[in-house]
């Protein structure tokens, strides 16, 4: 069951530690760290996004995740791992997190539905990730896409990132923060 919208989290569904301070609007679009309760919505979200979405966040068109996949996906800390959703009323429009890749280098990745694209949202969402791991005592933030990931490679290029490698299609990058 949903609450009436999946945009805003009640006080009783916040998860210890849960960032109230990344609540914001952007545009039209409410934007919050995730929550446990927003597992189902985005399994569907994941099980009918396109494959070419698919390919260019996962790098294979048809990624296996399994329920605790999901569930580690949905549950974070909100300190070394944490997600940022965006929603339009009870509809996701785009993902970003960030995990430890060391003890001062996060990893992040995202993905903006294509309704939603070419708007700044990918651009808000990197910039709030990276406001938020650098609060948290992060240094650098790193990413890697394909090499043909034309939208990443400018993404990340506009958001401070720089090219650390390229190997077997897979383009590395990073930045300080
Ligand atoms: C990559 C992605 C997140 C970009 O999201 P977005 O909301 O469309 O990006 P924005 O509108 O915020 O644009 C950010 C910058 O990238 C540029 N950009 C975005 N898409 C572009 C494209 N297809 N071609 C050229 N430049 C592009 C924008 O011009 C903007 O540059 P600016 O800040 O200098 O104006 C989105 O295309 C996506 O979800 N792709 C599939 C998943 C993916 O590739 N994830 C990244 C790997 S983890």
């Amino acid at each position: 069951m949903f609450a009436k919208s999946s945009a805003v989290v009640s006080r009783r569904r916040r998860p210890p530690g849960y960032a109230t301070e990344l609540e914001q609007m952007l545009g039209g679009l409410t934007i919050r760290p995730v929550v446990p309760q927003d597992v189902d919505r985005l399994r569907a979200e994941f099980e009918s996004a396109d494959g070419e979405t698919l390919r260019m966040r996962f790098f294979v068109p048809k990624p296996h995740l399994s329920s605790g996949d999901f569930e580690r996906l949905t549950t974070v800390d909100y300190d070394r791992r944490l997600a940022i959703t965006a929603w339009d009323g009870n509809r996701p429009a785009a993902i970003g997190r960030f995990e430890p890749a060391g003890d001062t280098t996060a990893e992040v990745a995202f993905v903006v539905k294509p309704a939603y694209r070419n708007q700044g949202v990918g651009r808000e969402l990197i910039e709030i990730l990276a406001t938020a791991a650098a609060d948290r005592g992060y240094q650098e933030l790193e990413a890697s896409y394909l090499a043909e990931n034309v939208a990443a490679a400018a993404a990340l290029k506009a958001a401070g990132f720089s090219r650390r490698s390229a190997e077997s299609g897979v383009v590395e990058v990073s930045r300080s923060i």
